[in-house]
């Protein structure tokens, strides 16, 4: 088994209407618990490392802890960077052995964007790696990219088939509504559903990317807030509305702050409960579990990728 690029992944998900869950990574036990689920769940899987991840973890610890996953696990799996904001970052990690990059051109104008990403994608298409692009603002925060709410823009997509032509992206985020972060409406959640049905009827057939798609599932909020976390007001996208999305043309759902709650809610239960350990074992065993536990729950329930792979 090996590392793959997304492109099976995002034919077969297209053409029978669900969507792979690509999943932030920065440790070894958040690794083993996707992979793990993944590979119980028979299920696609992409496993995705932000600037911020690779800062953190260092790109060789990241690099041959997902190999040692694809060993163990024998499962065949994409690793993407997320949100790369330049080429110098993108051309890194294709070198470095990712199969699949992001370059986040959102915060340039059209022009700009399309450049960038044009040259990604020629770089990426002669190593064997497949990018995804954006167009649009998400509200919150992208990695080091601050864009307001007010800022907060949704895809035209009157501009989306010139700026896939012109690219030759193989996938494409678009904002219709998610952000990122565990806060992510203040009062009724609402996606503009409207817009992603004319992206897919004027790019038939083509993978959309929806970010800032975590529910912020309320049972790990209310654990985390009764044993002493303070997360009042954190809201997510309706596990509904994602079926729905990964029902049209919406290919890879992704999902960080669902992983950062059910590692958070693990580790603080057991402090909570049992305050006498202190191997650091004993609670990012729990976390483990708690991710892999979260995990399963998605492929089954809001991806409807069990039994994909
Ligand atoms: O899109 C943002 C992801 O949740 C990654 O977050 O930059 O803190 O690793 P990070
Ligand atoms: P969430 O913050 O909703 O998990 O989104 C993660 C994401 O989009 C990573 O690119
Ligand atoms: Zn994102």
């Amino acid at each position: 088994m090996a590392l793959v690029t997304t492109k099976e992944m995002f034919k077969k998900a297209y053409n029978g209407g669900y969507a792979v869950g690509a999943f932030n990574i920065n440790n070894m036990e958040i690794i083993q618990a996707i992979t793990e689920a993944a590979s119980e769940n028979k299920s696609p899987v992409i496993l995705q490392v932000s600037a911020g991840a690779r800062k953190y973890a260092k790109h060789a610890y990241l690099m041959a802890l997902v190999e040692a996953a694809v060993k163990d696990t024998g499962i065949d799996l994409a690793l993407h960077l997320d949100h790369g904001e330049d080429f110098e970052i993108c051309k890194a990690c294709i070198d470095g052995g990712f199969t699949s990059v992001m370059i986040d051109g959102s915060k340039h104008n059209f022009k700009d964007n399309i450049e960038i990403t044009k040259k990604v994608v020629d770089y990426a298409h002669a190593h064997g790696v497949v990018v995804e692009g954006e167009l649009g603002k998400l509200a919150g925060v992208e990695d080091d990219v601050n864009v307001s709410e007010d800022d907060a823009m949704y895809t035209n997509p009157e501009e989306v088939e010139e700026f896939v032509t012109k690219t030759g992206v193989d996938s494409l985020a678009i904002a219709i509504g998610t952000s990122h972060g565990a806060f992510k409406f203040k009062g009724e959640p609402r996606l503009r559903f409207d817009i992603l049905e004319k992206i897919a009827k004027l790019l038939p057939g083509f993978p959309i990317v929806l970010h800032g798609a975590s529910s912020v599932i309320p049972e790990l909020v209310d654990e985390i807030n009764a044993y002493g976390g303070k997360m009042d007001g954190a809201q997510g996208v309706p596990e509904v509305m994602l079926r729905r999305a990964a029902s049209m043309a919406v290919c890879k759902i992704n999902i960080d702050s669902d992983i950062r709650l059910a590692f958070t809610a693990g580790v603080r239960r057991v402090f909570a409960k049992e305050p006498e350990v202190f191997d650091p074992r004993g609670y990012l065993k729990v976390a483990r579990e708690e991710v892999k536990k979260m995990v399963t729950h998605k492929i089954a329930n809001v991806l409807g990728s069990n039994g994909k792979a």
